[in-house]
């Protein structure tokens, strides 16, 4: 990964003054088909997919991408067979000690959004150890969505400002969409500007409800375990050529 990061971002807001995208998010769909397509266990999709999100991280510094989101588990993948989730979170525990010195090496800042609540313990530790090794870096900051749901998030967001306003620290009356914006998990993080989903299903699945108001979509066919800085790169020289217009009419 490059030492300088080609930045490009402009001040908040300002996004006609810019070609590429701040933030990108990312669901990664598609490791299962792809491992049924080769005859083998779902769990082995889920490690090919894995190894897939250095390269997309390591492309981003280049891009102008300062910010990427990856959706790793969300809050209704608890439906699935005991084995792929103990699987995939015995996946997560392996990636954040395999991964932890090169990300501090790299300059990546891991944040973690989700409820931990359900998570085991071993793995919430690792997660909170990287957050705080990381937390000088500022390359790229890397947000794993872990447990997360656009839904619970708003509704852990809720229950904490009913909190302030019961406890009379908050008046009711000046709640606005910003104010519920700080309780989220991503509080400290811009708004994704794109938004690419792998595998050909074109729906969010409870992917950043709240943030997503305005990002652009991509939708491609490719599975996860597939994809390539090649086309990233191709999707963010997309989202260039997009006009936003955040309910504005162009000038
Ligand atoms: C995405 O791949 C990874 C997770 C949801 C953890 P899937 O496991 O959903 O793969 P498909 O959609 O079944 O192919
Ligand atoms: C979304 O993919 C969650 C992640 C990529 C982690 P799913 O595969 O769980 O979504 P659905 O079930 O197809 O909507
Ligand atoms: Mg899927």
């Amino acid at each position: 990964m490059p030492a300088v990061l080609q930045e490009g971002a402009p001040v908040d807001g300002a996004y006609h003054e810019r070609t590429g995208p701040r933030h990108v998010a990312i669901i990664m769909d598609g490791n299962g088909r792809w491992a049924q397509a080769r005859g083998k266990p779902r769990l082995y999709g889920h490690h090919a997919g894995g190894q897939r999100v250095r390269e997309i991280m390591e492309a981003c510094p280049d891009l102008g991408i300062k910010y990427l989101t990856v959706f790793a588990f969300s809050t209704e993948n608890w439906k699935r067979t005991q084995a792929e989730v103990s699987g995939l979170m015995s996946l997560f525990r392996r990636y954040i000690t395999r991964e932890a010195q090169t990300l501090v090496d790299h300059g990546v800042r891991v944040r973690f959004i989700g409820d931990r609540i359900r998570l085991d313990e071993t793995l919430v530790r690792l997660m909170d150890e990287l957050e705080l090794l990381t937390a000088d870096n500022d390359l790229l900051h890397l947000t794993v969505a872990l447990n997360y749901g656009g839904r619970d998030e708003v509704a852990r967001a809720t229950k904490r400002l009913a909190r302030e306003v019961a406890a009379g620290r908050l008046d009711p009356e000046r709640v606005d969409a910003e104010t519920l914006a700080r309780y989220l998990d991503t509080y400290v993080l811009p708004d994704p500007d794109l938004v690419i989903r792998t595998s050909g299903e074109a729906r969010i699945s409870n992917f950043l409800l709240w943030q997503s108001a305005y990002s652009e979509y991509e939708f491609v066919d490719t599975l996860w375990p597939d994809f390539t800085r090649a086309e990233f790169s191709r999707l963010v020289a997309n989202f260039a050529r997009r006009e936003r217009r955040f309910g504005a009419v162009p000038t």
